[in-house]
C-alpha cells in the first residue's frame, strides 16, 4: 500500500487536506494524525473492518481495547450507557485534553473496540488538526498510539513513517507533539475512580473536581488491558539514576560499553523528548541510557511509570 503523507498546518488547519483525510477514515481507511500527548492511529470507531485493520497495521494483542475519539461532548451520549455527573464534571473541565475516561459501553460501539468489554475508553482531543479531522469525518475516531506495538508512542510524524509507512492510506504530518506521553485513563465504572494509567492531568488536578481516586498502577491485577504487555523498552539498557551518588559507580560498571545519558530541564521538557531520545539512541545503538528520576509527584508519576517500564526487562520487572 501506498502511504499518501499530507502536510497540514497545526494551527490553521487547511480544511481541504483535512477533508482528504476524513474521505479516506469514511471508506474505512486508516489515517495517523497528530493529538496534543501522541500520535494516534485513527479508524472509524464504528466501523467493525476497519477497526480491525488498525490492530493489524500495529500488530496490536487482540485484547487491549482502543480508545474512541471525539470532537463534541455530545457524541459521548450515544456510545455509553450512561454518563455519570463526575464524568460530566470532568468532561467540562477537562476537554478537550489530555483525559480518557472508561463508561459502560452502549450496544452501537462495536466488540472489537473494546475486546469484548462492557466498558469503552473515550477522550476529546486537544489538537486542532484532531478535531477537524473528527469533526469532518462525522463519526467517533478509534484511535491507539501510531506505533507498532511494542515501540514508543510517535511524538512526531517521522516516527509514524518508520513505523507504519505502506501500511496505511494516510500520515498527517501534523509537526511535533506538545505533551510526548499518552492521555491519563481514568475508569468510572467503579464505585471509587481509579487512574489505570497516569498522565498530565494527575491525580491531584483530578481529585480537586470530583474528590477521592484511587491509583491502581501497582496493583496486580490490570484494570487497563494494555497495562498488562510489556511496554517498549529500548535495545539499550535503560538504568534510571536515583541519586546523583551512583552515577560514577555505574559508569565504572559499564566501562567500555556506549553510554548516553539523557538531561532534561523539567519535567515537561522530559516527556515531551523521552519518546523521541528512546528512538534515537536506538538507532545510534547505545548499550546503555542513564536517566535521572523525577520526583514521583504530580507529572513526575506518569513519567516515573513510562520510564520504569522502558527499564523493566533488564529489571525482570512484571507489567
Ligand atoms: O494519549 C492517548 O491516549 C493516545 C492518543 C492517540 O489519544 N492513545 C493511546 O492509545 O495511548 P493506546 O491504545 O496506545 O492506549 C489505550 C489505553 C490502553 O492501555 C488500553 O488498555 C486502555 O487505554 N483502554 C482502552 N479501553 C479500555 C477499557 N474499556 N477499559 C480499560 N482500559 C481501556
Ligand atoms: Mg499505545
Amino acid at each position: 500500500m501506498d502511504t499518501k503523507i499530507i502536510k497540514i498546518n497545526p494551527k490553521n488547519p487547511e480544511i481541504s487536506k483535512i477533508e482528504i483525510a476524513s474521505k479516506i477514515l469514511k471508506k474505512g481507511g486508516l489515517v495517523a494524525f497528530p493529538t496534543e500527548t501522541v500520535y494516534g492511529l485513527g479508524a472509524n470507531g464504528l466501523n467493525k473492518i476497519a477497526v480491525k485493520k488498525s490492530f493489524v497495521a500495529k500488530g496490536r494483542p487482540q485484547d487491549n481495547p482502543l480508545i474512541l475519539h471525539v470532537s463534541d461532548i455530545n457524541q459521548v451520549n450515544s456510545l455509553v450507557k450512561d454518563i455519570p455527573d463526575k464524568a460530566k464534571t470532568l468532561m467540562d473541565k477537562f476537554w478537550p485534553g489530555p483525559l480518557t475516561i472508561i463508561f459502560k459501553k452502549s450496544k452501537l460501539v462495536p466488540d472489537i473496540v473494546t475486546c469484548g468489554l462492557d466498558s469503552v475508553a473515550i477522550r476529546m482531543p486537544k489538537n486542532k488538526i484532531a478535531l477537524e479531522l473528527i469533526n469532518s469525518s462525522g463519526c467517533p475516531i478509534s484511535a491507539p498510539s501510531a506505533n507498532l506495538s511494542g515501540k514508543p508512542s510517535p511524538t512526531n510524524a517521522a516516527h509514524v513513517i518508520d513505523d507504519l509507512k505502506n501500511k496505511i492510506d494516510v500520515i498527517i504530518d501534523g509537526g511535533q507533539v506538545e505533551i510526548g506521553i499518552e492521555s491519563t485513563v481514568l475508569d468510572l465504572t467503579q464505585k471509587i475512580p481509579s487512574i489505570s494509567r497516569p498522565g498530565k492531568i494527575t491525580k491531584e488536578n483530578l481529585e480537586k473536581v470530583i474528590g477521592d481516586i484511587k491509583e491502581n498502577v501497582k496493583s496486580k491485577k490490570p484494570r487497563s488491558p494494555g497495562m498488562k504487555y510489556k511496554h517498549y523498552s529500548p535495545n539499550a539498557e535503560v538504568i534510571i539514576i536515583n541519586e546523583e551518588e551512583d552515577l560514577k559507580k555505574i559508569l565504572d560498571d559499564h566501562l567500555g560499553k556506549k553510554i548516553k545519558i539523557l538531561d532534561y530541564s523539567n519535567e515537561i521538557d522530559m516527556a515531551s523528548r523521552l519518546f523521541k531520545d528512546f528512538r534515537d539512541c536506538d538507532n545510534k545503538k547505545y548499550d546503555v541510557i542513564l536517566v535521572r528520576s523525577v520526583k514521583e509527584k504530580n507529572f513526575g508519576c506518569a513519567i516515573m511509570n513510562r520510564l520504569r517500564k522502558a527499564s523493566c526487562i533488564k529489571n525482570k520487572e512484571s507489567i
